[in-house]
């Protein structure tokens, strides 16, 4: 939500910034633009849309050339998406210019104050006061960084914010409080960044900055401190994939490679977690085996896919480690009032680790004193600060706007999970474990299996283009897979899609059945002969009622091919761990149709990869 990019070094700002902001595009789109300090003097340029509009305009008026920039793309909150409210915002002067990620929350009140001590703020967005504020603070004389530090004491909400100021030609300041801001560690250049995708190219050396401090950033070097102007404690780390990574590799689009890479991004999150002994060994849990045993109840927390992830948790934890299990949507959470204590383990799920919601409920078990779990993708991001311990996901870099090879990773994640609380708790024997794990570890091949055999899936996606109305069914775990293929087909198609519980149709949606209409069934493994056998009923009572069905089961299984009209076939795997194979198919199905439909697959409207306000 909201990309930024700052840049201080030899080169010529403007293609830096830029190129970076084409990396973070993702993470909104509604508008971009750009500032360049070049002989004492800002420039701005700024536009509506996609960076490609952006791009256009400094192709027929090129600012002139400086090496002190930034940038900005847009997922826009306070005020729509047009040329005005594009960042960077400057204030009355045009001597300070400012881009920022987040919801300033008193801006209403600051904005009121400023304009009736006389200054004309020209956009809607809560941003502009910022400019205006450091003008106000600016006259102290004490430079940028103490205006910055001055401004932040007066901001409620959470903000990223790096600002640049024609009186001190060689800074540019970052400040961050709820919002992601890196820093990315170069030879005579310097970088900020909202995600180190954006500085990828030029270093893998990064800084991950903490709440409420502020960055002041030269060629030569970088400064960080709190808001007290205090030096303060950071964390160094080196950014374990590289450019390739953050790149098409070949593919249309971002989201077909990294349908693509599931294989790959499966085995890698199960790399290293399994000693030579055959138990699992998650060392970043810092969750100590005494305390995993005092456990009584396991809530679950996330957004979005992330939350489906969680759905299919609570099966594999009620099963293997036999503890109860609630899972919840972050953004409802901190609302009710759950109960929690010390013996309670809070699992946030988030791709990004920066996603409002699931931080603001990791928080809200915090001060209730539960442990907390994260189980994230993006290293360096807030997330894993905030909880007691952490199961990274190693999916890699995830661009595409809508979720897949995390969410495939975050399933593993949970497995482990699952299976560590079992082992740790004595709930399943040590050589049961290591069977299922044994299972595990072949799943990458059984995801390769199907991604071979996806061409009559696309087809079909084609073939479904002018649908309006598409439902997903399940049951047990396959009812989150229904749920996720209904949302993939929203995200991408915009086609209403819903996903429902098998069992649930007869008490309502059954209704919604008429002739033609396209029904995704997702069948448990024969092996779960109730379980199978209710849902292979279900298909026939919305077939007779005229539905189109298309029913995703274990290759082999004849029982389905009288009452299938298209039949996707996966390969024979567990229960539990059937959303592997069973989600890849509605991916690709969602991301075909949408692009047979024409949309961007990668930045589908009014979406952003992550949410960083509630
Ligand atoms: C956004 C994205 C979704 C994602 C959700 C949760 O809404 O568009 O694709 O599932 O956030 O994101 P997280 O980073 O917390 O997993």
């Amino acid at each position: 939500m909201c990309g930024i990019v700052g840049y201080v070094g030899g080169r010529a700002a403007l293609d830096v910034v830029v190129e970076g902001l084409a990396r973070l595009e993702y993470r909104g789109y509604d508008s971009a633009g750009v500032a360049v300090l070049a002989d004492g003097k800002l420039a701005t340029a700024k536009r509506a849309g996609k960076l490609v509009n952006l791009r256009g305009v400094l192709e027929e008026d090129p600012p002139p050339a400086g090496t002190l920039g930034m940038g900005h793309t847009r997922w826009a909150t306070h005020g729509p998406p047009n040329d005005r409210n594009a960042h960077p915002h400057v204030d009355c002067t045009g001597s300070v210019a400012v881009i920022h990620n987040g919801i300033i929350e008193n801006f209403a009140e600051l904005r009121a104050e400023l304009e009736e001590s006389g200054h004309g703020l020209a956009s809607d967005t809560d941003t502009e006061a910022v400019a205006h504020l450091l003008e106000e603070e600016l006259k102290a004389g004490d430079g940028l960084a103490a205006a910055m530090r001055r401004v932040c004491g007066r901001l409620d909400g959470a903000f990223t914010l790096v600002a640049m100021h024609t009186g001190d030609p060689d800074l540019v300041v970052g400040a961050r409080r709820n919002s992601p801001l890196v820093v990315g560690v170069g030879e005579g250049e310097n970088f900020l960044a909202s995600d180190v995708a954006a500085f990828i190219a030029h270093t893998r050396d990064a800084i991950e900055l903490g709440q409420d401090q502020i960055v002041e950033l030269r060629a030569d070097g970088v400064r960080i401190t709190d808001f007290e102007g205090r030096p303060a404690e950071v964390k160094e780390y080196h950014v374990d994939w590289d450019v390739s990574a953050a790149e098409k590799g070949g593919y249309d689009y971002f989201m077909l490679k990294e349908i693509a890479e599931q294989p790959r991004a499966v085995a890698d999150t199960l790399l290293g977690r399994i000693g030579a002994d055959g138990r699992l060994r998650l060392d970043e849990m810092r969750i100590s085996d005494r305390e995993l045993r005092e456990v009584d109840k396991i809530i679950i927390v996330a957004c979005g896919t992330s939350y489906h992830a969680g759905l299919i948790a609570k099966y594999a934890i009620e099963h293997w480690a036999g503890l109860p299990c609630e899972v919840e949507l972050a953004s409802e959470f901190r609302y009710r009032d759950p109960i929690l204590s010390p013996t309670t383990l809070v699992i946030a799920i988030s791709q990004s680790g920066e996603t409002m919601d699931a931080l603001m409920a990791v928080r809200h078990a915090r001060e209730q004193r539960a442990k907390l779990l994260g189980i994230c993708n993006v290293n360096g991001s807030t997330l894993p600060r905030e909880c007691d311990g952490v199961l990274y996901t190693h999916a890699g870099p995830e661009i595409a706007v809508a979720s897949t090879k995390a969410f495939l990773t975050q399933l593993v994640a949970v497995y482990l999970i699952a299976l560590y609380i079992a082992q740790t708790r004595g709930t399943k024997w040590g050589d049961e474990v290591f069977a299922m794990v044994q299972l595990l570890e072949r799943m990458p091949e059984k995801v390769e299996k199907v991604l071979e055999t996806m061409e009559p899936v696309r087809e079909l996606a084609r073939s479904l283009a002018g649908e309006r109305c598409v439902l997903f069914l399940g049951r047990h775990v396959g009812f989150p897979v229904a749920l996720e293929g209904a949302l993939k087909l929203k995200e991408l198609a915009y086609m209403h899609a819903e996903g429902f519980a098998a069992g649930e149709l007869k008490h309502g949606p059954i209704a919604l059945i008429e002739e033609d209409l396209p029904v995704v069934v997702v069948v448990p493994p024969r092996a779960r002969d109730v379980l199978h056998d209710k849902i292979v009923s279900n298909i026939q009572e919305i077939r007779a009622r005229g539905a189109r069905t298309i029913v995703i089961a274990e290759e082999g299984d004849e029982s389905v091919v009288p009452y299938a009209d298209t039949l996707i076939g996966v390969p024979a795997v567990p229960t539990l761990l059937q959303p592997l194979v069973t989600t890849v198919p509605l991916q690709v199905f969602a991301c075909e149709l949408a692009t047979a439909k024409g949309h961007d697959v990668d930045q589908p409207r009014n979406l952003a990869k992550s949410v960083t306000v509630e």
